[in-house]
């Protein structure tokens, strides 16, 4: 897997101002999908285009554009949702499609409790939306998830990693044999007892639409 810290001071900016426990939810959301926008720049990188012919008003041309099939994004429910419209802001001609997941807090397992998603994923490129990658069994599951209906290239977008759950996404997808890249915006010191990132920025899901 590879990994990329987005290395930017607007980034960091706002993941400070995200991770500061005084910031409301309107404007925890507002953050949030000010810096998917910015991840998205980066995590589009290898995002497949074809060449295209067009003319300006000036003199024929080449330029490119997103191939077909589109992207499919792929926010983890919940706290995936408040990533949404900040990925099609860039890539507004995706298709998206939905993965509801929660993590059992005992054990910290993964479990899958909705899917709306194509049954043939083949050829697909996916970018997979969740705030925290923790312990990596929810983002490790999605990811095998999209594999098994056929998506060659997968990115995962995160708003901060721990060093606990990239070590295990790397583990557990060891036997995946397509590219998964990750691309965030901060990588923390460690998980704290309660699977919590430290320092992290709390519950992403409470912080972006309260304690339900
Ligand atoms: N999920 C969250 O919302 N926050 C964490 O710190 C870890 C998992």
């Amino acid at each position: 897997m590879q990994v990329h810290v987005a290395d930017h001071p607007l980034i960091s900016h706002k993941l400070t101002l995200l991770r500061d426990r005084r910031t409301d939810s309107p404007t925890f959301r507002r953050l949030a999908d000010e810096l998917v926008t910015l991840l998205a720049y980066e995590a589009t990188r290898d995002v497949r285009v074809v060449p295209v012919d067009i003319t300006t008003p000036v003199a024929e041309a080449r330029g490119v554009r997103l191939s077909v099939p589109r992207p499919l994004v792929v926010p983890i429910l919940r706290a995936g949702l408040g990533m949404l419209e900040g990925m099609q802001r860039l890539l507004p001609t995706a298709e998206v499609g939905f993965l509801g997941m929660v993590r059992n807090e005992k054990t910290f397992e993964a479990v899958t409790y909705a899917e709306r998603l194509p049954d043939d994923l083949t050829g697909r490129q996916c970018y997979v939306l969740d705030p925290m990658l923790a312990t990596g069994g929810t983002l490790a599951a999605a990811i095998d998830f999209l594999v098994t209906r056929g998506a060659d290239h997968i990115t995962a977008i995160t708003l901060l990693a721990a060093p606990e759950g990239i070590a295990r996404m790397e583990k557990e997808l060891l036997g995946v044999d397509v590219p998964v890249n990750l691309v965030t915006a901060g990588l923390d010191d460690r998980l704290n007892e309660l699977g919590y990132i430290v320092p992290g920025l709390g519950d992403a899901g409470d912080r972006l639409y309260g304690v339900v």
